[in-house]
């Protein structure tokens, strides 16, 4: 028997301290204006030297727990989704599995970047489906901004980048009334490695010489990440575009049926494009890239998460999210809050 999914908890933290652009003036040679017309973003929030991705993580999950009604023992899957874990192995799933205390159950760590939460969501949507489980924390979180090469040299990279994390609970669910009912109606998930060198960091790694990782490495800078920003911007143009009317089209979904778009926050401009493409009016879109920057994995939960706090996202709403980002990844749902 198949089961169903829906979301029934939402949680999202960022760290307190804030850097405005003008902060980033001083580190890197960029400008205020620069950043706003070319990205949207005005602020970011960057951890101190004692946090960690699973800090984030603990915070957001624990709001997400709580807001499904229910304890952290009642979760029986992580599916943790970061491009910027605590160490290189084990997944940071196992450490935010300790801090929250919740021994032998599924834990899963993906590697899909700015596409990573809906991949998660895909995951977690499946496996409650199957009936295996019942209540999967879905989490995405990063710390950035100590993995950014904060020089002039890594100015075009740096300025997009915040710290932040959100969750939510993906719990089995009944659906009498498909259209009216709470649930996942659909995930839809894509890749193409042929562009997996237009945004990545090269170093450590085993493709890398004979050291995964070494000093001349470091000098070279390779640890940092690196972004052909125009061929991602188009490409994340018109995947999101695609990938969403695959997923509209699959449910017999218009796209003025939707009530609310919560789209990966790369650049304002890009979901600007998405929007005019498939002739969203704007004011469905709900965008929070202003004040956190592009935060990957965490973006969509951290905008659902803000737009149910400012009551943009209500119960029983049409909801469609897509995403874009390294590897290249892509993917989209639509879920009924
Ligand atoms: O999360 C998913 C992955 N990321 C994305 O989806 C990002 C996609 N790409 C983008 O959002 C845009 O390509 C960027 C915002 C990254 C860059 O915008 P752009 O309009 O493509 O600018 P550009 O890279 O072509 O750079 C234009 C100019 C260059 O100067 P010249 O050659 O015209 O003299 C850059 O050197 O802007 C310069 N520039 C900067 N100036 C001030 C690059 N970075 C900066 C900076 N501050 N931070």
């Amino acid at each position: 028997m198949a089961f169903n999914s829906r979301i029934t908890g939402v949680g999202s933290y960022v760290p307190p301290k804030i850097y405005k652009n003008s902060d980033l003036e001083e580190m890197m040679d960029t400008s205020n204006e620069w950043i706003i017309q070319r990205t949207g973003i005005e602020q970011r929030h960057w951890v101190d030297e004692n946090t960690c991705t699973s800090d984030l993580a603990l915070e957001a999950s624990n709001i997400a727990i709580a807001d499904a009604g229910l304890e952290p023992s009642d979760i029986d899957m992580i599916v943790f989704a970061t491009l910027s874990p605590d160490h290189d192995f084990p997944g940071t799933g196992c450490f935010l599995q300790t801090k929250l205390g919740i021994p032998n159950i599924t834990v899963f760590d993906i590697r899909q970047q700015c596409t990573g939460f809906l991949y998660g969501l895909s995951l977690a949507d499946k496996f409650v489906q199957s009936g295996g489980h019942k209540n999967v924390l879905v989490v995405g979180a990063e710390v950035h901004s100590k993995g950014l090469d904060k020089t002039p040299r890594g100015r075009s990279v740096s300025v997009l980048f915040g710290d932040g994390a959100g969750a939510v609970v993906v719990s089995r669910t009944e659906v009498k009334d498909k259209s009216k009912d709470s649930h996942i109606l659909t995930t839809n998930l894509h890749a193409d490695g042929t562009f997996a060198k237009e945004l990545w960091v090269p170093a450590p790694g085993t493709d890398i010489g004979a050291d995964r990782i070494s000093h001349a490495l470091l000098d070279e800078g390779l640890h940092f990440p690196e972004m052909n920003g125009k061929t991602v911007f188009v490409h994340a143009v018109k995947r999101m575009a695609e990938t969403l009317t695959q997923s509209c089209a699959e449910m017999g979904v218009k796209i003025e049926d939707v009530d609310l778009f919560l789209f990966h926050q790369a650049n304002l401009r890009i979901n600007s494009k998405v929007a005019e493409v498939l002739k969203i009016p704007e004011e469905k879109i709900f965008n929070t890239i202003q004040k956190y920057g592009n935060t990957t994995a965490a973006t969509i939960p951290l905008g659902m998460h803000d737009a149910i706090k400012e009551g943009k996202l209500k119960e029983g709403m049409l909801v469609a999210s897509a995403a874009f980002g390294s590897g290249f990844t892509w993917a989209s749902s639509l879920w009924r809050y």
